[in-house]
């Protein structure tokens, strides 16, 4: 064997790929150096070539696919496994279980059918249709009238009836309106259901006077058929009124408010030239049978 050529690099560390700094490896180490890599800087340094040498395309640890290979090594495989219930999650499914329970021990009206039934419409009726008071005579329809009086008319036309001529509400008190030559059922029913605006003559034994600055409210919402027949035959038969002799019969019965009221439907005001339209003997149609 020849004596080695001090110039020559030995045999045994001489890659088999030229490292004279521009092959493949060289520049890549260099790289990596570059990027101050720990695992790259950490490979640079393994030889897993007991003699030293890298066998290019061999997988030792200074060929591409050696340091691939050391580098996937690197990280763990992720894997599926049984990992225990984290504990905020044991929490929250229990407090949800526990809120389950409370709202169905609550809401559920003991799991019975019927709990969304509508009410029965034919069973209850008994103690809502209670009769309508029929009041007859002039008593009966003044004890109603009596107290109809004092919460829905006498504010204007004063509990003594004598009105506030002064600031547009007139008497009833002796009125002719009530108790002289313009007093009809007819007429005095529409007063009440519809009120009444526009120029109105009053008379009284006190004097005349015209109307007009006020409108008086309509009361049809208000106040039931029986309870107008009420309210108008206590102040026409109450103070110096007295337009019912006869007890026993009423001239402004329910009857003739309900007549006045079928035939007039929802109207507006009554003007005093409408009522006077309205002969005394005006006969509305007979009452709609109950
Ligand atoms: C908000 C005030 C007011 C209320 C409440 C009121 N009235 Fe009148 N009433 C008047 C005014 C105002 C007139 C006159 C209207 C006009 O000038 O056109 C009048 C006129 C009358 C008239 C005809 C004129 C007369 O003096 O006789 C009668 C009858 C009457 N009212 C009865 C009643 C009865 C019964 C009630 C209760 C159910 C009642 N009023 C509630 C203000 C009212």
């Amino acid at each position: 064997m020849n004596t080695p050529n001090p110039n020559e690099s030995p045999k045994t560390d001489a890659p088999v790929v030229p490292t004279s700094g521009d092959s493949v490896q060289d520049l890549h180490r260099a790289h990596m150096a570059q990027m101050n890599d720990p695992v790259m800087l950490t490979v640079d340094g393994v030889e897993d070539n007991p003699d030293g040498g890298d066998d290019a395309g061999a997988g030792g640890s200074d060929s591409v696919q050696g340091m691939h290979g050391m580098l996937m090594r690197e990280q763990a495989e992720p894997r599926d496994g049984f990992e225990p219930v984290p504990f905020w999650v044991a929490i929250v499914c229990g407090a949800l279980l526990m809120w389950g329970g409370f709202y169905l021990g609550t809401n559920t009206a003991d799991f019975r059918a019927d709990v969304f039934d509508e009410p029965n419409p034919v069973a209850t009726p008994v103690l809502a249709a209670a009769p309508e008071p029929d009041p007859q005579t002039v008593d009966e329809l003044k004890r109603i009238g009596e107290a109809k009086y004092a919460v829905t008319c006498a504010a204007c036309h004063q509990p003594d009836g004598t009105g506030k001529p002064a600031e547009g509400f007139p008497p009833l008190a002796g009125s002719n309106w009530l108790v002289g030559d313009k007093a009809t059922p007819a007429r005095l029913a529409r007063i009440v259901l519809h009120g009444l605006k526009g120029p109105v003559e009053v008379v009284t034994p006190a004097g005349t006077r015209t109307y007009g600055t006020q409108a008086m409210p309509a009361h049809a919402g208000q106040l039931k058929d029986y309870e107008i027949a009420g309210v108008l035959t206590y102040v026409r038969n109450t103070w110096s009124n007295k337009a019912d002799p006869d007890k026993a019969k009423p001239a402004v019965t329910t009857a003739v408010v309900r007549a006045a009221r079928a035939k007039d439907g929802k109207r507006d005001s009554v003007t005093a030239d409408e009522l006077l339209k309205l002969a005394p003997t005006y006969a509305d149609p007979p009452a709609p049978k109950k």
